[in-house]
């Protein structure tokens, strides 16, 4: 593919003169790169990336603050820009053919919105994403509160996976494979943070890190360990706990959720510390810190929760109806059927034309809503998973509580893991107008069926 000499025009012009990278205002341009990957040895991968590393630029603002990005797509396919889990405009959600029209290559398009929220976001490709995420198209968009934590470090940890060919160097595959799609997902051959497989921290002894992890993974779930660390989980998907949680057991973290952590560093110079994952039934090392030095004897008390973000309070919860959506399809199960693109189709129909899962009824998006509102309403859908595998499903827009079978309300969240043959019920005051994507966060699964949507007016 090459660079059109509009593209680069484009891109001269609207690139802004010594703009500091990862500040509040200034262009996002989707371009492809070349990065080192694969462990040395390896050829270096082509990717699509944002302004030219993998993953894109940490864009940070302040709390309450107006957000502006151009995005200059200097790639050669239609892309748009999602900002994963901020309460944002319907205008500006980045949702091609929803929200906004795919930018072709050459164009551009102005982002501009306020952050109600501080918390620990993402940003991300929303026009096949299956493809343009795995290529690389991601980045951490971290929203800041007035007074941050008493930490000695910030740190973002974008967790990822990549499927890449050994011999060539290259994203293995086709990005819509049918094999995949119809069972757990595109998962990878190589995981790491930041872009890093072997992703490396310093620290000393007894110095305390917040640690901002986001699973940006096509479709693996990382089942998280501390080692040489004792930690508190003090936000999910951006959104404070109200009460500080020790870090007891495994942090599990579906595609596209968060969690920040706030950690001291227990081990003593030279013991291994880091953040491992599960494998198989072991664990390996996907970050490391190496403790050199100690920044003091004792290690401190526990953290004091972060201040809450705004919420609108869940009333009239008792009388609002339930909606229920179910998931269906998918390699084991499959289903008799479903709508999609207007008429009913039965299951090898379906298959014939790469599609594997339905949510209530429909693959993909329809004409209509899954659910229609009115502003300020409270919705509560049961997220029923018939199908053989887990599903991590995610709200544009608004953020839920999910609801226990004796009436107790989960944390809020954007993303909610749904194993398989389980249901979860969320609940939600329908308080951001516009038209919302509910939609599996395996990306190959939106893809292929698991995309819906809700209309607040
Ligand atoms: Cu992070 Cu519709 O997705
Ligand atoms: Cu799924």
């Amino acid at each position: 593919m090459t660079m059109t000499r509009r593209v680069f025009c484009a891109a001269l012009a609207a690139a802004p003169l010594a703009r500091p990278a990862g500040a509040a205002e200034g262009a996002l341009t989707a371009q492809e790169a070349t990065v080192q990957l694969a462990p040395k040895g390896y050829a270096a991968t082509r990717i699509w990336s944002y302004d030219g590393t993998l993953p894109g630029p940490v864009i940070r603002a302040g709390q309450g603050s107006h957000l502006r990005r151009r995005l200059i797509n200097a790639l050669p396919v239609p892309t748009s820009v999602h900002w994963h889990g901020i309460r944002i405009d319907n205008a500006m959600d980045g949702v091609a053919g929803l929200t906004q029209q795919a930018v072709p290559p050459g164009g551009s398009f102005d982002y501009a919105f306020d952050l109600p929220d501080a918390g620990t976001f993402w940003y991300h490709a929303h026009t096949r994403s299956m493809e343009q995420v795995a290529r690389g198209l991601s980045g951490a968009l971290i929203v800041e509160e007035a007074t941050p934590p008493d930490v000695d470090r910030d740190e973002v940890l974008l967790i990822d996976d990549w499927l890449l060919d050994p011999e060539t160097g290259q994203f293995a595959g086709d990005f819509s494979n049918p094999m995949m799609q119809s069972h757990a997902g595109r998962t990878g051959n190589l995981e790491g943070i930041n872009g890093r497989h072997d992703f490396t921290l310093s620290a000393r002894q007894n110095e305390r890190m917040r640690l901002r992890l986001i699973n940006g993974a096509n479709a693996r779930i990382f089942a998280l360990r501390l080692d040489g660390l004792r930690g508190w989980t003090v936000a999910l998907d951006g959104m404070p706990l109200p009460g500080v949680q020790p870090v007891t057991g495994p942090i599990v973290l579906a595609p596209g959720q968060r969690a920040d952590l706030i950690v001291d560093v227990t081990a003593a110079e030279g013991s291994p510390a880091g953040l491992l994952f599960a494998v198989g039934d072991g664990w390996r090392a996907l970050a490391e810190i190496a403790v050199t030095g100690r920044i003091a004897r004792t290690p401190r008390a526990a953290p004091p929760p972060l201040p809450p973000n705004r919420e609108a309070p869940l009333n009239g919860l008792a009388d609002a109806p339930l909606r229920e959506m179910r998931i269906e399809g998918g390699a084991m199960r499959g289903m008799d059927g479903a709508r999609f693109q207007g008429r009913d189709m039965g299951w090898d129909e379906l298959v014939r034309n790469g599609r594997f899962w339905a949510l209530a009824g429909q693959v993909g998006l329809g004409e209509a809503p899954f659910a229609s509102v009115s502003q300020g309403e409270t919705l509560r859908i049961r997220l029923a998973n018939d199908t053989a595998f887990p599903h991590a499903m995610h709200l544009h827009g608004m953020h839920f509580r999910t609801l226990a079978a004796d009436g107790t309300h989960g944390p809020l969240r954007d993303t909610v893991l749904v194993g398989a043959g389980e249901a979860a019920e969320i609940a939600f005051v329908a308080d951001n107008p516009g038209k919302w994507l509910l939609h599996c966060h395996m990306l190959g699964h939106a893809a292929s069926g698991m995309t819906s949507w809700i209309r607040v007016a």
